[in-house]
């Protein structure tokens, strides 16, 4: 559990509420003790009215260290993606707190949580979201480049992802180019390329073989 190593959040299909494990419930309320990276302090996302309402996510509390390696685990339909696009600031939770570092994401706005999306998030969505129109390369890139990363170190660190992860042969191909785990591994190379402090993966390795699927989660580390 080294200091400065980005922790990861991944999610896996299985049983039937989301589990996180025991020893995370939080213990104390508020803002984060030392070693803390994130914590949820009664997060809640219902969807829909009165009438029709979904507990999406109902009451989740928990906390994550520096460098932890933590799994939501849950049936289909049980809150996984929900709980993580509230962490990711894509959805807004309905009620509750989230602390990453030293800030309150459920109330940062603007510039603020722009700055929080570009430069201290990775996400690997549950359906890849890649941009059809880019090639894989340049699907990558552009996480670099809307830093102002030089074009010649966002290749070289692209260049070496890409290898890390075996998805070299289709860098110059368009998503409908791919297969699903080679574009799985593309999505993956697009949030691990900037070094985020947090990386939320919402079953990054669904569509990977259990060879691939090691590969990824070892890289991530
Ligand atoms: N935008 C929405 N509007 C209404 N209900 C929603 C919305 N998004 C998700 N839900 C509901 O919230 C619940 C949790 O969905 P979620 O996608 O978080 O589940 P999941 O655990 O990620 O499932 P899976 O393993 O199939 O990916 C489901 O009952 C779903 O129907
Ligand atoms: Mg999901």
């Amino acid at each position: 559990m080294a200091a400065g190593k980005p922790y990861i959040l991944n999610t896996v299909k299985s049983g039937r509420n989301p589990r996180i494990p025991a020893c995370r419930m939080l213990a104390n309320e508020g803002r984060l003790s030392m070693n803390e990276i994130l914590k949820l302090d009664n997060v809640e996302k219902y969807y829909g009215n009165k009438a029709n309402l979904t507990k999406a996510v109902d009451k989740i509390s928990f906390s994550v260290e520096k460098g932890e390696f933590v799994g939501i685990m849950g049936a289909s339909g049980s809150g996984k993606t929900t709980l993580l696009n509230c962490i990711s600031t894509i959805d807004r939770v309905t009620a509750g707190h989230i602390y990453v570092g030293d800030k309150d994401i459920t109330t940062i706005r603007g510039n603020e949580l722009n700055k929080f999306r570009r430069e201290e998030l990775g996400f690997i969505f549950q359906d890849f979201n890649l941009l059809d129109t880019l090639t894989g390369y340049e699907n990558i890139a552009l996480a670099l480049s809307i830093q102002n990363v030089k074009p010649k170190e966002i290749d070289s660190r692209i260049k070496e992802v890409a290898k890390r992860l075996g998805i070299e042969e289709v860098l110059n191909k368009y998503s409908y180019q791919m297969s699903g785990g080679q574009k799985q591994r593309v999505a993956a190379a697009r949030a691990l390329i900037t070094n985020p402090k947090l990386i939320l993966a919402d079953e990054p390795t669904g569509a990977l073989d259990s060879k691939s699927s090691r590969y990824l989660l070892e890289s991530m580390k």
